[in-house]
């Protein structure tokens, strides 16, 4: 059959089978099914080759045209992973290969449903529903009778699908060379994306068509990442969003990363497929039966709102693991971090610049006399937080080693156990334990990560003993051992290992530079948050655009929320600390952040001398809650705008965040643009019964991310359901609101 049968006229009733006859006469069987509310049609049939495809629609648009599936493998598998052509050693991409993407028959399929509403230990919202209609298709491989089944689960907001490869068959180790799923777009889209990098994902968003990625790649390169290896001019990371010339929102991602490398896209056109992340020795994933593939994702979106709105990724991911959630919660928190970052003082405590950790004597070292992390300013940071209701401190810094941290490429850096003679470790923990604050642990790995499992329980013992329950944890720098990558699948199992060690000593965990996320904070929610994107540290290396906050919702937020650490309101980093990189963006605009970018882990960046002038506009982060019971999504456009309205979730409520919202029905707005001012009214159709007090955090009429960042207005007014509120929006620029019944 050639691919021209596959458009055969199809039946709309979950997993019916069609029979469609091609131009050579051949009948064939076309699988189809819809989703339950009958928005998603796909279809699956092998062709005359045996070649297993699927296809995707929306009514009467195609999303997806006949796209293929399957895997080229690692051929003969011989010791020591060397292959040989007589006496010549073979390169990964010289050994022939066994394609596993044809000669397959179906020897069975089925379909079911499924509808079940779960609850997240902490979320967007304190309910999700997970509604689907599967197909499973059967295959045998015709040559070698080689199982492998494909699991397709169909949503009325997209399509996930993942490959299993059953037990008890002649496939059991093996080992993939590319993964050949395709996604093959019906059009070309526009694409809001970022390049396909094997180390970071820290890169603003480029936007063009699918079909002019090549001429803008360049442009779009962040070459100043300490790793970085990008594999093509038409490579692209998920979670990646287009949108249709019809107007449909198209995102593809995965979801349930385990055990597997992670998926990066090669676009051919319109046609795009899999990428795999490699491991050092070029191979795509080392596999063994019974197994199965993360799911890969294809969101299909009638607005931008509702792409927001799509639980599709958390919906694919299994269950929570734990049976006690009762140590996992919300946290928000200020950082001895950004004065670091933006060069007003140091992680390290000497100018040694070479340091054998076992044996250096600190204690009789000189200090360069800029260490942050000491005990005094740790103190100050301590009393600020707690007389503004915060929940925790993150404190880096604070341990030995970090005169040698950035790409020494050295495996014995830090020992994540020992701390800096001016870092008073148990002090400092029963003066914040005193004022209710708990410190949060940081973990700079440098990327040796072999030391960092090799000192994980001791660190995480260290915590238990004196009472982090949090810690964030990095991944700067080349991978230890070299030659892996960030995204490959020895790092996919570090971090989630890195995750279930801290379940078991009820520490919950932020990492940074760690694979974006796919989902699995439903399944260990102690996975509290990642960074895993260009976040704020970057408006202090070179400043970030505005518009990079109306996209990373729809991108990296697709899959689990971000650290972005917001909150900075000193935008004039060269009168503070000499750094001649601005912030790009105005006190309102990073207000709105707390509500746009969802995280149960929010930080107030900036420092306590820089928050004291604008106290009036800070209690909006005092206010603001960081878990939540509603939400909904006003008005977006990705690369444009963005307001969202959230409702707190009262168990989960803390320090300020409590006092302002318990026992009494409150909303938060936020609202960010790009480079262009904006005006919106806003229905407030989401507030209950009744009357409240909205007190507006507004940029004033003159304020502009550039020339007056730190211009805003407060104004407090009495609002109902049925009025609108009037919204005017500044060049980098946004609007934060708080909602209180009154
Ligand atoms: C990069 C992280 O993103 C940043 O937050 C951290 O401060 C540094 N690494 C040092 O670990
Ligand atoms: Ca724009």
């Amino acid at each position: 059959m050639k691919r021209a049968a596959l458009f055969c006229i199809l039946s709309l009733l979950a997993g019916s089978i069609v029979s469609c006859t091609d131009k050579t006469g051949e009948t064939t069987d076309v699988t189809v099914l819809s989703s339950p509310g009958d928005v998603l049609q796909m279809t699956f049939a092998l062709d005359g080759e045996g070649r297993p495809y699927y296809s995707l629609d929306r009514g009467d648009t195609k999303v997806l045209l006949p796209s293929g599936l399957g895997f080229e493998l690692r051929g003969a598998v011989k010791a020591q992973g060397l292959e040989y052509d007589g006496d010549k050693i073979l390169k990964p991409d010289e050994v022939p290969p066994y394609m596993f993407n044809d000669g397959f028959k179906v020897v069975d399929v089925s379909t079911s449903s499924f509808d079940q509403t779960w609850s997240p230990v902490w979320g967007e919202e304190s309910s999700i529903r997970n509604n689907y209609n599967e197909l499973l298709v059967c295959l045998k491989h015709t040559s070698d009778d080689k199982l492998m089944n494909i699991r397709f689960r169909l949503y009325d907001d997209g399509l996930g699908f993942r490959y299993e490869f059953p037990g008890n068959q002649s496939l059991v180790h093996f080992v993939i060379k590319e993964e050949l799923s395709e996604f093959n777009c019906a059009q070309d889209n526009k694409v809001w994306w970022i390049p396909g990098d094997y180390d970071t994902q820290e890169y603003q968003y480029a936007t063009s068509t699918l079909t002019g990625i090549s001429k803008v790649f360049k442009a779009h390169t962040n070459q100043y990442n300490s790793s970085t290896t990008m594999y093509s001019t038409t490579g692209i990371q998920t979670s990646v969003q287009m949108k249709t010339p019809e107007g449909l929102y198209v995102n593809i991602h995965e979801a349930a990363l385990v055990d597997y490398p992670c998926m990066h896209l090669l676009c051919d056109g319109t046609r795009i497929r899999s990428w795999l992340t490699p491991d050092a020795q070029g191979w795509k994933g080392r596999l063994e039966t019974p197994c199965n593939t993360p799911w890969r994702t294809v969101q299909v979106a009638a607005s931008a709102e509702e792409q927001l709105a799509s639980r599709l990724v958390l919906n694919l991911n299994e269950p929570c693991a734990y049976d006690d959630v009762s140590w996992i919660h919300p946290v928000k928190y200020m950082g001895v971090w950004w004065e670091m970052i933006a060069g007003a003082g140091s992680w390290s405590y000497t100018d040694a610049s070479s340091i054998h950790l076992d044996s250096f004597d600190y204690a009789s070292a000189v200090p360069h006399g800029h260490h942050s992390a000491n005990n005094a300013n740790v103190r100050k940071y301590i009393d600020f937080a707690a007389a503004n209701g915060f929940d925790a401190l993150l404190i880096e810094g604070w341990d030995i080693g970090w005169e040698e941290w950035a790409n020494c490429n050295k495996d014995y850096v830090f020992d994540f156990v020992t701390p800096y003679p001016d870092f008073d470790i148990a002090a400092l923990n029963e003066y914040a334990h005193t004022k209710g604050i708990r410190l949060v642990m940081h973990h700079e790995t440098s990327s040796s990560v072999r030391n960092y499992e090799r000192h994980m329980e001791a660190a995480y013992s260290l915590m238990n003993k004196y009472g982090y329950d949090a810690v964030k944890s990095g991944y700067v720098g080349d991978i230890l051992p070299f030659g892996e990558y960030h995204y490959g699948q020895w790092m996919i199992n570090h971090y989630l290992y890195a995750v279930t060690q801290a379940a078991k000593h009820h520490i919950m965990v932020n990492a940074h530079e760690a694979v974006r996320p796919t989902g699995l904070c439903r399944t260990y929610p102690n996975l509290i948050g990642n960074e895993s994107a260009r976040g704020t540290e970057y408006q202090a290396f070179g400043g970030n655009d505005p518009e990079h906050v109306t996209i990373l919702p729809f991108t990296r937020l697709n899959g689990g929320p971000m650290d972005f650490t917001p909150g900075i309101f000193e935008q004039n980093l060269k009168d503070w600390c000499g750094n001649d990189s601005h912030v790009n963006a105005t006190i309102a605009n990073q207000l709105a952040l707390y509500v746009t970018m969802y995280s149960p882990l929010q930080m107030a960046a900036d420092t306590p001398e820089h928050y004291a002038p604008f106290m009036d506009a800070f209690q909006f982060i005092k206010d603001v809650a960081v878990d939540w019971n509603q939400t909904r999504y006003i008005a977006a456009e990705p690369g444009d705008y963005l307001i969202i309205a959230r409702q707190p979730r009262q168990e989960t409520l803390s320090g300020s965040a409590r006092e302002f919202s318990q026992g009494r029905d409150t909303w938060f707005l936020g609202g960010v643009t790009d480079e262009n001012e904006r005006e919106f009214d806003v229905a407030l159709d989401f507030l209950g019964e009744g009357d409240y007090e909205a007190v507006i955090y507004a940029d004033a009429p003159d304020a502009h991310y550039k020339t007056n960042p730190q211009a805003y207005t407060i104004t407090s007014k009495t609002v109902s359901a049925a009025g609108t509120i009037h919204i005017d929006m500044v060049p980098g620029g946004g609007v934060a609101i708080s909602f209180r019944k009154i």
